[in-house]
């Protein structure tokens, strides 16, 4: 970011919701093309990433938006070999790790748990205005869970940020391993996590199988009504 990118950026903060100026197509360029480069990267360096870089990536990515503003997306950022270690001891034990088709995803020198408060929703929404939602009583009164919603689009931000400061990252599920990952470091009750986000910087990589599947056609996703 120039400079003068800097500037703006911080002049269209001030300026409130609604306030800021356009994009410039250069920024409209620049966000596509990081959209476009980003790819899950499964093999890191186990170079740890410069703190002022992590430190400004979580803090950027975890603007991203939320129902009612509730913010109840936290990251639990695990960070050098000690730390990701112990989240390797629980997920991958004994002769599994030896197997494990991603051994370079292993040496990631950031691993960043992506987590939410449920609760947190219902509680905001039992806030006058918010209350006639009729959201503020029970999580399953949610049609849509928001919480993940929300999660992924923290997550999604912390993705694109990794691309666009040349370092990789990839997205993974801790699947059956909440809970012992929640015992493990010594998480509130209920907090819940959504998804892991590996960072680090990447070294030359395969694609995962999934990527063969190839990108569906814009018109079988983009559906336009007109009237
Ligand atoms: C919610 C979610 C869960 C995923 N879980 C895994 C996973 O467990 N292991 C993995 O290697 N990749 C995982 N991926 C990565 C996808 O396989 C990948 O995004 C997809 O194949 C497209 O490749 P690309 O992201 O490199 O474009 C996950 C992605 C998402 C969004």
């Amino acid at each position: 970011m120039s400079v003068d990118d800097e500037s703006q950026a911080r002049a269209d903060e001030q300026a409130g919701p609604g306030n800021a100026s356009p994009p410039t197509i250069a920024q409209s360029e620049v966000l596509e093309s990081i959209i476009k480069r980003r790819r899950m990267r499964r093999n890191f360096d186990d170079r740890p990433i410069e703190p002022a870089v992590l430190e400004q990536i979580l803090e950027t990515a975890r603007r991203a938006p939320s129902a009612g503003h509730t913010q109840a997306t936290e990251f639990v950022v695990l960070n050098g070999p000690a730390a990701t270690a112990r989240y390797w001891d629980v997920t991958l034990s004994g002769s599994r790790r030896h197997s494990f088709r991603w051994q370079g995803l292993l040496r990631a020198p950031v691993l960043v748990l992506a987590c939410t408060r449920p609760q947190a929703y219902t509680t905001r929404y039992s806030e006058p205005d918010k209350a006639s939602t009729g959201r503020g009583n029970h999580l399953d009164d949610w049609p849509v869970p928001y919480w993940w919603f929300d999660a992924g689009a923290a997550a999604q931000n912390l993705l694109l940020l990794a691309t666009a400061n040349d370092l990789g990252a990839c997205l993974f599920g801790p699947f059956d391993h909440e809970k012992s990952l929640k015992q493990t470091f010594a998480l509130d009750d209920d907090l819940r996590i959504a998804a892991v986000v590996a960072l680090g910087y990447p070294l030359p990589d395969e694609d995962g199988r999934s990527v063969n599947r190839g990108w569906r056609r814009p018109d079988e996703v983009i559906h336009h009504v007109l009237s």
